[in-house]
């Protein structure tokens, strides 16, 4: 700021009156009575409207440039310069001093403000939880990153597409109207059919007083999608289980008591019968045995196995154990193994079982007479996408059997999940070998893939990591 600030010449003026008003009124008095001679008198006049109009100009021009820097400091938001000019006046010097101090203070609390909010505004944008701010008329003000996420509405204003369904869902419009009606935050679980039906509990919380930007309403929202469907397959698991327990368990009882009453003295019927029931008791020792593997491996499959194994020599033992299941089936196993390749770490028990179930279902589910082939090969880094680019061991079965419907296969490894119940039960399956399969897969860190097409065949593909040390035979 330069010396000149302008000083308003009408400001001035009246100053000047102000302040040489009542001497030069009293010099005029005293030479109007002859009690000052009209020279001095004029002298005296001059001298005093002199002092007058510089004491005025000093003081105005010292107010004005204060006005000034107050003016600007406002227009600009930003901090007040005490005016750096003399001559000023020392009470005025003593209010800007002051008013600078002011300004300072001001500025510090505003800053400290700003880190609050953008540190509160973090918090909210951080949350894991979608939330949502409406407005007193419900239209959503803001949401944070995970709202938006899953709503994937990146303009709110412009409706926001999910977020407005979500709002119209009458449930969630029931329990704002109550938040806002009772003034007590609300709960409610609810289900949202699009895009993806998802399970949501959502609390409404009113703000009273409402928040700075004007919300009134916060809607917090748990997606609990992932929770529910694990209790729908905890309690599907233990329907199924007790299920497929039963059946066999009611036919031993139905037998029991035939042979008790009126099969009594029927032997061939006793034969035949207990036949039956030795099938359905080695049945259900099955289905227990399996039930067993598969929670000891869901127990450690979070801990990757230690051992190494040769899954050539492996399958080639597996496959001589089958050759009953295969004679029975007028099939052939064809095996095309590298007995050299090592897998590592890997649990040499768990890779037998994997091969052991894998050939059984293609000579099971395969063609009767057909061919079953086996192999154990180095897998290529980069042979096929779906499969880690690293040094691997690849152990493939085929059969040339009538294959599985397309929308079957990405269900193949749930529990007890069969293609075809009635023939699968036929063949003795309880429909958990696969999910062994995948579990023992999962806790190698290995990858399970499954192709097939109907009438053709089927072939599923087991990557298991490779031995650093490979070609060692052991
Ligand atoms: N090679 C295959 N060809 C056609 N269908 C198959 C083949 N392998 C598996 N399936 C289908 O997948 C289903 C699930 O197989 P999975 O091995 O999990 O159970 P399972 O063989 O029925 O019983 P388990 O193996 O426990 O004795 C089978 O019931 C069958 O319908
Ligand atoms: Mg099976």
């Amino acid at each position: 700021m330069s010396g000149s600030a302008p000083v308003p010449l009408g400001a001035m003026l009246r100053a000047t009156l102000l302040v040489g008003a009542v001497p030069i009124l009293l010099l005029l008095l005293l030479m109007a009575g002859g009690w000052l001679a009209p020279a001095p008198g004029a002298a005296a006049l001059l001298a005093t409207t002199l002092a007058a109009l510089a004491v005025a100009r000093l003081w105005i021009g010292n107010m004005a440039r204060l006005a000034e820097g107050l003016r600007r400091a406002a227009e600009a938001d930003s901090g007040f310069d005490r005016p750096a000019l003399a001559p000023l006046l020392p009470s005025v010097a003593e209010i800007a001093d002051g008013v600078a101090l002011l300004a300072r203070r001001l500025a510090d609390r505003a800053e400290q403000v700003g880190r609050l909010q953008r540190a509160d505004q973090a918090i909210v944008e951080g949350l894991p939880d979608p939330l949502l701010v409406l407005a007193p008329d419900r239209t959503p003000l803001r949401a944070n990153a995970a709202a938006r996420t899953l709503f994937d509405a990146g303009n709110l204003s412009a409706g926001g597409g999910d977020v407005a369904a979500l709002l119209r869902h009458p449930v969630l419009a029931g329990a704002v109207d109550r938040a806002l009606a009772e003034g007590r935050p609300q709960a409610v679980d609810l289900t949202l059919p699009v895009p993806v039906a998802r399970d949501l509990v959502a609390r409404i919380v009113p703000m009273d007083p409402p928040l700075a930007d004007g919300g009134r309403l916060v809607v917090l929202l748990s997606d609990r999608t992932r929770e529910r469907a694990v209790e729908r397959m905890r309690a599907d698991f233990v329907a199924n289980a007790s299920h497929e327990l039963r059946t066999p368990l009611a036919s031993l009882i139905g037998f029991i008591e035939t042979l008790r009453g009126p099969a009594e003295d029927d032997k061939a019927a006793r034969t035949r019968f207990l036949g039956i029931m030795a099938e359905q008791s080695e049945r259900m020792r099955r289905l227990i045995d399996d039930l067993l593997d598969l929670s000891r491996i869901e127990l450690t499959e979070h801990q990757p196995p230690t051992g190494r194994a040769l899954p050539g020599a492996i399958v080639r033992a597996e496959a001589a154990a089958l050759e009953p299941l295969a004679r029975g089936r007028e099939a052939t196993i064809r095996l095309d193994l590298d007995e050299a390749v090592a897998a590592a770490p890997a649990d040499a028990e768990q890779v037998a079982q994997v091969a052991r179930n894998l050939m059984e279902n293609a000579l099971r589910y395969g063609r009767e007479g057909g061919t079953v082939s086996v192999a154990v090969a180095r897998a290529e880094p980069g042979g096929d996408r779906r499969l880690p680019a690293r040094p691997g061991v690849l152990l493939t079965v085929a059969d040339d059997g009538p294959g599985i419907p397309r929308e079957h296969i990405p269900r193949l490894t749930e529990r007890f999940y069969r293609v075809d119940k009635g023939r699968a039960r036929s063949a003795g399956g309880t429909g958990l070998g696969l999910a062994i399969v995948k579990h023992i897969v999962n806790r190698h860190r290995g990858v399970l893939l499954i192709d097939s097409r109907e009438g053709e065949g089927s072939v599923f593909r087991v990557w298991l990591p490779a031995a650093a040390d490979a070609p060692a035979a052991g």
